[in-house]
């Protein structure tokens, strides 16, 4: 009986790895030709010598710029359906990092110089040259107290650049994924918020954010996706600001009156990931699970890094930063667990994985 049981399962894992092996092949040939298509087109187009050197990751074994690799052709249009070519705007950001790594297919980036989406010409340019099905948008002026000194950056950028983007969405009928946060709330609800919460931001930055929403609406069919408090493998963050502040302090203050949701961008890209694949539109608010406040968090980034020092608790209001920032913005994620079933793990959980990998490096 034993052997019986063995032998079916063995030639049920040979059957599919034989089918396995053979849909590779076919998805082999499918890119070979795709590839080779667009290598008869790109001699016909004319590359744009000012854009195209900073693709971030291009599709595998492509070496050309995100530019210079053009749409399918009609033939493969059936095929265009099943692989949706994504385009990352902010590819070199924080988020946009692990988006590249974690987004599966034709994938491209681009990022300033190459595109810069304050500029309709720019944004024009890449857009009509590549036409993505799906853009996502994670460029960004997110210095949230600069923003206060540079309004007409921060609206410029995160304001006017959405509509661009939306209206040349428009044009291509592209998808538009935008990445918003919870500085559009002005913290004093109480209780996580949920997507349809009245947006009150208190700073530049939160209004800049709010005006982005809006314009992303501007496009066909649109994604809004609101997180907060940020750290990845790519980009300055609060994790490196208090492991590099322990090396010379034996002490630190830490605001412990701001709560909210720490969130890797590894974690967040795997769930931005999850909402494309299921076709999902409208806003959806994306964060680690649980919440806590800097202060915890700092404590909890020392305790699992093993680093002795004493962390002591100070106010926003002592902290005297230029910009308000609301004090309890912690997002109400179930909508996301509803429309996908896709749960993101805890921030102590994403935390731990994400100094194992910064070990690693
Ligand atoms: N970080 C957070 O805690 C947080 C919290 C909530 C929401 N968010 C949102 O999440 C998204 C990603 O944030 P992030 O922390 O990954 O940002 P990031 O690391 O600052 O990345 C933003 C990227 O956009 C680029 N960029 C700036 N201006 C541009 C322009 N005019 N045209 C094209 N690209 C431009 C930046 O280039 P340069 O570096 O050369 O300027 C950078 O590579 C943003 O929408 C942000 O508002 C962030």
């Amino acid at each position: 009986m034993y052997n019986i049981v063995y032998v079916y399962f063995f030639m049920n894992y040979r059957i599919r790895q034989c089918l396995k092996t053979y849909w590779l092949q076919i998805f082999s040939y499918i890119q070979d030709s795709r590839g080779a298509e667009r290598e008869a087109w790109q001699r016909r187009v004319e590359c744009p010598e000012n854009v195209g050197a900073h693709c971030v990751r291009p599709i595998a074994g492509d070496q050309r710029s995100p530019l210079q690799a053009p749409q399918m052709t009609k033939s493969w249009s059936h095929i265009e359906e099943l692989i949706k070519m994504i385009l990352v705007v902010g590819a070199s950001g924080m988020l946009g990092y692990d988006l590249m790594n974690t987004l599966e297919g034709d994938i491209r980036g681009v990022d300033l110089p190459e595109i810069d989406i304050t500029s309709l010409e720019s944004v024009r340019k890449v857009l009509l040259t590549l036409k993505p099905q799906i853009i996502i948008n994670s460029a960004a002026y997110t210095d949230v107290d600069g923003c206060e000194t540079e309004k007409e950056t921060a609206m410029s950028v995160n304001g006017e650049g959405v509509a661009f983007l939306a209206m040349t969405a428009k044009e291509i009928n592209a998808k538009l994924v935008h990445i918003s946060s919870d500085y559009i709330f002005n913290g004093k609800k109480g209780s996580p918020y949920i997507e349809d919460d009245l947006p009150a931001p208190l700073n530049v930055y939160g209004e800049s954010k709010l005006a982005g929403e809006m314009n992303a609406a501007i496009a066909p069919e649109y994604l809004i996706i609101r997180t907060q408090w940020l750290y990845g493998i790519n980009g300055k963050n609060f994790v490196e600001t208090m492991l590099s502040l322990a090396k010379e302090k034996k002490e630190l203050s830490v605001v412990d009156d701001q709560i909210g949701s720490p969130t890797w961008t590894k974690d967040l890209s795997i769930a931005i990931k999850v909402l494309i694949d299921k076709n999902c539109t409208g806003i959806y608010h994306v964060t680690n699970s649980g919440f806590c406040s800097w202060n915890k968090f700092a404590k909890e980034i020392f305790r699992q890094q093993g680093v002795e020092i004493t962390v002591t608790n100070m106010t926003t209001e002592e902290l005297k930063r230029p910009a308000k920032r609301p004090l309890y913005s912690a997002l109400d994620c179930s909508k996301l667990y509803k429309a996908t079933g896709f749960k993101p793990e805890t921030w102590q959980e994403a935390l731990s994985k994400y100094l194992a990998l910064r070990k690693g490096n």
